[in-house]
C-alpha cells in the first residue's frame, strides 16, 4: 500500500473515496461540512432524514455526491464528539478501514485526522491510521489450499492535513507508521505459522533472510556445539527431548556512534511448549505454538529499526528450542549449570522460559549492553494478574521501566509494572542448587519467573516484559496480535531523539 499526506481542502480533492467523520448524533465534521457546502446541503439532508447516527462502528457509502469531485463519499459514524480517546480513535480507525476495503475504490483520501483526540497530536492519528489500514488488509492463508482473496483494490491511501506546515512531520508518522506495521506484520506471520514449519532452524532462516533484505543487519547462529563449548547448561537443557536443534541466533544492527552501548532485545523462541516431561494438559494445546511470540517481536523491531535507518546500536538474541518430553528429556529434579555458573533445580520442565533466558541474558554481558530487554510469553499467572490488555513489566532500573511505560503509552502498545521486591526472591530456594527454576507454591507465578530472570542480571540495566497476554489472541479471532513490535520500536525511536539532543 502506498501513502501519502497531503494539504488542502476535502472538497476540492478529485478522488476515488473521500473518507469523512459524523459526529453523533447527526452532526458533520468540519472537513464534511466543508463538502456539504459544496454539495449545497446533501449531507446534512442524509443525516436529518436519520439514515447515519454517527455512532462508533456506523458508516455510510455515498456515490454521485451533487457537485462533489470524487467518485465516492464514506461516512464514518465518531461518537461523541467531547468522548474521542486513544481507544475510540483506534477503533475508529479500524472500522474505517475496513469499510474502505470493502468498497471498490483503488485509493482514498481520509480526513479523520481532523478528530481532536485528547493528549494526542496529528503525527499520531496519522501513524495509528496507517497502522490500521495495515492491520485491516492482513491475512494469513499462505497455508490454505483454496484462499478466498477478498478483493482488495485499495492501492493509495491519502492522509489529509491542515496545512503546507504539517506536511514535514505527517510524512515522518506515516514512514514510522510503515515501518511498525511491517515489523507488525512480520511478527504475526512467525507466529502464525504451525510449529512443525516454524522451528529453531527455520526462525534462524528467517533472521538470515531478513539480514539479506536489510544490509545494516548481521546475523549470527550458534548451533549446539557452539553452546556446549560456551557452557550454556540451561538453554540445552529445554531441547534435550526434541528433534530439532536448539540455535541461539545473534542479530547485530550497528549504526549508531561506535563507542554508543547497545540496546539488547532478548525473544523467548521456543517454537512449540508441551510442557515436557511435566506435560502441559492437551486442552489449547496448540497455542504453544505462539511461545516465541517473543523471538518474533525482536526480529519486527529490527525490521522496523533498519527501515527507519535509526542511528543506534542495536543487538537481537532469540535463544530458540523445543520444549517436548522424551528419552533425552529434562527430568524434574535434574540440576543444570547456567552459563553464569549458577546451578538450577529444574523442578518444573513447564518453566522453561527462563532456562533458555537466563543464559541468553549472561551472554549479553559481553556486549556491555546499555540496557537489555527480554520479551517472553513467560507465565499464564500474567495473564490471570492483568489480562489481555497490557505487558507485564519488570526491572531493575526505574528509568528504563519508565521508558518503556511511556513508550508502550505513546505507541498505544501499554504495559503495566509489577513489582520485582526482595522479599519474594526466597521462594526460589533450593536444598539441592543455587535455585530452583520454580517456587513451591503457585503464588505470584509471574513475579517469580520475573525473579529468577533477576538473578541472570546483575551486570546491567534490565526490563522484562511479560507478552503470555498479549502475543496473540485466543478463540474465534486467534492468531498472533504482532505485540509489543510498536512498543519496542517506540521505545527505540526514543532513545535515537535523545541521542540527538545530547549531541
Ligand atoms: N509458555 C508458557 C507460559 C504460557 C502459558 C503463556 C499459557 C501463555 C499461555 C510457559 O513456558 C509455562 O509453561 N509457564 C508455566 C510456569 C509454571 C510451570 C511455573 C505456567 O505459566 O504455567
Ligand atoms: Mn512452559
Ligand atoms: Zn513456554
Amino acid at each position: 500500500m502506498e501513502y501519502a499526506v497531503k494539504s488542502g481542502n476535502p472538497e476540492k480533492q478529485r478522488t476515488a473515496c473521500l473518507v469523512l467523520g459524523v459526529y453523533q448524533s447527526r452532526r458533520l465534521t468540519p472537513a464534511a461540512e466543508q463538502l456539504d457546502a459544496v454539495c449545497g446541503g446533501y449531507l446534512g439532508v442524509l443525516l436529518r432524514r436519520g439514515d447515519l447516527e454517527g455512532k462508533p462502528g456506523q458508516s455510510l457509502l455515498l456515490f454521485d455526491v451533487p457537485e462533489a469531485q470524487c467518485e465516492r463519499v464514506l461516512l464514518i459514524g465518531c461518537g461523541r464528539e467531547r468522548e474521542i480517546d486513544d481507544r475510540r480513535f483506534r477503533k475508529i480507525a479500524a472500522h474505517a478501514a475496513a469499510a474502505l476495503n470493502d468498497t471498490g475504490a483503488t485509493e482514498a483520501s481520509i480526513y479523520l485526522t481532523e478528530l481532536s483526540v485528547k493528549g494526542r497530536d496529528l503525527d499520531w492519528k496519522i501513524r495509528q491510521l496507517v497502522e490500521a489500514a495495515e492491520d485491516a488488509r492482513y491475512r494469513f492463508d499462505q497455508l490454505k489450499s483454496k484462499k478466498d482473496v477478498p478483493r482488495q483494490p485499495l492501492r493509495k491511501i491519502i492522509l489529509g492535513v491542515p496545512g503546507r506546515r504539517e506536511l514535514a512531520g505527517g510524512e515522518r508518522a506515516v514512514r514510522e507508521g510503515v515501518a511498525i506495521a511491517a515489523g507488525v506484520a512480520l511478527a504475526k506471520d512467525l507466529g502464525n505459522l504451525p510449529p512443525n514449519v516454524c522451528t529453531p532452524t527455520y526462525l534462524a532462516e528467517r533472521a538470515q533472510a531478513l539480514a539479506r533484505e536489510f544490509p545494516a543487519l548481521r546475523v549470527e547462529v550458534l548451533e549446539e556445539a557452539d553452546l556446549e563449548r560456551l557452557g550454556t547448561g540451561a538453554l540445552l537443557s529445554v531441547t534435550r527431548g526434541s528433534a530439532q536443534p536448539a540455535k541461539l541466533i545473534r542479530l547485530d544492527y550497528r549504526q549508531g556512534p561506535a563507542t554508543a552501548r547497545p540496546q539488547i532485545l532478548i525473544g523467548k523462541g521456543v517454537t512449540f511448549d508441551t510442557g515436557g516431561i511435566s506435560l502441559k494438559p492437551g486442552e489449547g494445546m496448540d497455542e504453544m505454538k505462539f511461545d516465541m511470540c517473543g523471538a518474533a517481536s525482536v526480529l519486527g523491531t529490527l525490521r522496523a529499526c533498519s527501515e527507519l535507518n535509526l542511528p543506534l546500536n542495536v543487538i537481537g538474541l532469540i535463544p530458540a528450542a523445543e520444549n517436548m518430553p522424551g528419552g533425552r528429556a529434562s527430568r524434574p529434579g535434574d540440576i543444570v549449570t547456567s552459563l553464569s555458573g549458577q546451578t538450577v533445580e529444574i523442578l518444573n520442565t513447564d518453566a522453561e522460559g527462563r532456562l533458555i533466558l537466563c543464559d541468553a541474558m549472561t551472554y549479553a554481558e559481553r556486549d556491555q549492553p546499555a540496557a537489555v530487554i527480554d520479551i517472553a510469553t513467560l507465565t499464564g499467572a500474567c495473564i490471570i494478574a492483568l489480562g489481555r490488555h497490557p505487558h507485564g513489566l519488570f526491572g531493575n532500573h526505574p528509568p528504563l521501566v519508565h521508558a518503556l511505560v511511556a513508550a508502550g503509552h505513546a505507541a498505544y502498545d501499554r504495559a503495566w509494572e509489577l513489582p520485582l521486591w526482595e522479599d519474594y526472591q526466597e521462594g526460589l530456594d533450593s536444598n539441592f542448587a543455587d535455585m530452583a527454576n520454580v517456587a513451591g507454591n503457585r503464588d505470584g507465578g509471574a513475579i517469580m519467573a520475573a525473579c529468577f530472570l533477576s538473578r541472570f542480571a546483575k551486570k546491567f540495566h534490565w526490563a522484562h516484559l511479560d507478552i503470555a497476554g498479549t502475543a496473540w489472541k485466543t478463540g474465534k479471532a486467534k492468531g498472533a496480535t504482532g505485540r509489543p513490535v510498536p512498543l519496542l520500536t517506540q521505545y527505540l525511536l526514543d532513545r535515537a531523539a535523545e541521542a540527538k539532543d545530547k549531541s
